[in-house]
């Protein structure tokens, strides 16, 4: 297929493009505006058989650029941080709404297949049992809000317009090149460092984990097999409390559990999420990897590929993480 790919050069995006490259032999354009969460290293594996422009989704010209030639957009293009959605909002409407609208639009004018790469945290919080595709909708966080929205909007423009759309909605995802302002990578950085590891409140929320490759297959699967207008939950295998991840990590690193320091709570934080993705498996995805051997994958590679993540660790995340946890990282 002929693809543009917003986001391509984030932690999932560039996953995502390395597949369709390398086992489906797509044509990638990949529209990124390379945020701090952006990085042209992300993409260097296939830098060569790829389109790549710079811009931002929000901005209707960048979007024209880069659209021209594809069958279909797939948005992974997102603000995607819950604490940063709470310190600095704004920016999140930006992209995640207006951005998702723009595509929209561009989706529309040239009657493009339309993906839209959503997330578990539309549906807010869940004490038992597992979200459908059917339950209702309540975001907790402006990142989940402007996610949510965004998602009315692509199913708005299935029925106004009758555009080929379809949603696809992950659990945490984890594995190599992730962010270190997330979870586990956070925690393999600052255990490799020997740095202090800030679990929020009692840490026994519990989270759905997915890992990267097994998300972006399901994308693909939601691209080739999805039925226009509908949404289809992408849920990891298993679910874990954020301490027993981290307290896994320190087994894993070979750190101390004494680094493990409870820290104020995040503001409006969900307890649990959890998805059912029998609506996904019926289009033939499964998930792969369990968590127990894709966390050992994930510190494994975070440990053996330092050139990737010790300019993030020298540069503006510095000053993130101070700000954000009070104290400054170790050296
Ligand atoms: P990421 O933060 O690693 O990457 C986001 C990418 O979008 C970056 O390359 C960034 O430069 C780009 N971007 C940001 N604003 C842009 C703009 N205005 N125009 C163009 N590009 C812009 O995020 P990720 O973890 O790879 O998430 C990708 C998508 O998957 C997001 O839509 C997110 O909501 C969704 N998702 C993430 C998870 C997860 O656990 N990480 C789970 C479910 C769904
Ligand atoms: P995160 O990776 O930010 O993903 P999300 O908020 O989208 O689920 O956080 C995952 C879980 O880990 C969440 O319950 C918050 C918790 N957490 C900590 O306890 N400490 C941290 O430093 C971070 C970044 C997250």
């Amino acid at each position: 297929m002929r693809l543009l790919v917003c986001g391509g050069a984030g932690f999932i995006g560039s996953t995502f493009v390395e597949l369709r490259v390398r086992e489906h032999g797509d044509a990638v354009t990949v529209l990124d505006r390379l945020t701090y969460a952006g990085r042209p290293e992300n993409l260097r594996e296939v830098r060569d058989e790829i389109r790549f422009v710079q811009g931002a989704i929000e901005d209707p010209a960048a979007v024209a650029d880069a659209v021209a030639g594809a069958e279909a957009i797939v948005n992974f293009a997102a603000e995607t941080h819950v604490d940063r959605s709470i310190a600095e909002p704004f920016a999140f409407s930006v992209t995640n709404g207006q951005g998702t609208h723009v595509l929209l639009e561009a989706a529309r004018e040239r009657s493009l297949r339309y993906v839209q790469v959503s997330t578990d945290e539309v549906y807010g919080s869940i004490e038992s049992g597992s979200f459908t595709e059917a339950s209702p909708l309540a975001p907790s966080s402006p990142y989940s809000a402007t996610k949510t929205g965004a998602d009315l909007l692509v199913c708005s423009y299935f029925h106004t317009y009758g555009l080929e759309t379809a949603v696809c909605r992950g659990s945490n995802n984890y594995g190599p090149r992730q962010y270190p302002e997330k979870l586990i990578p956070l925690m393999i950085l600052n255990a490799l460092a020997g740095d202090h590891l800030p679990v929020y409140g009692d840490g026994r929320n519990v989270r759905n984990w997915l890992h990267v490759e097994d998300f972006s297959r399901g994308i693909g699967h939601v691209l080739a097999h999805g039925i226009p207008g509908e949404t289809y939950n992408c849920g990891g295998p298993d679910e874990c409390e954020n301490v027993d991840v981290v307290k896994r990590i320190v087994a894993l690193t070979g750190a101390d559990e004494s680094l493990i320091e409870y820290v104020t709570d995040r503001p409006g934080h969900d307890r649990r999420y959890s998805l059912l993705s029998e609506k996904l498996q019926g289009l033939g995805w499964t998930a792969r990897m369990r968590f127990d051997d894709g966390l050992e994958q994930t510190v494994r590679w975070y440990t053996e590929n330092a050139w990737w993540w010790e300019p993030i660790r020298s540069g503006a995340y510095r000053d993130y993480y101070e700000r954000h946890y009070g104290r400054a990282l170790k050296a």
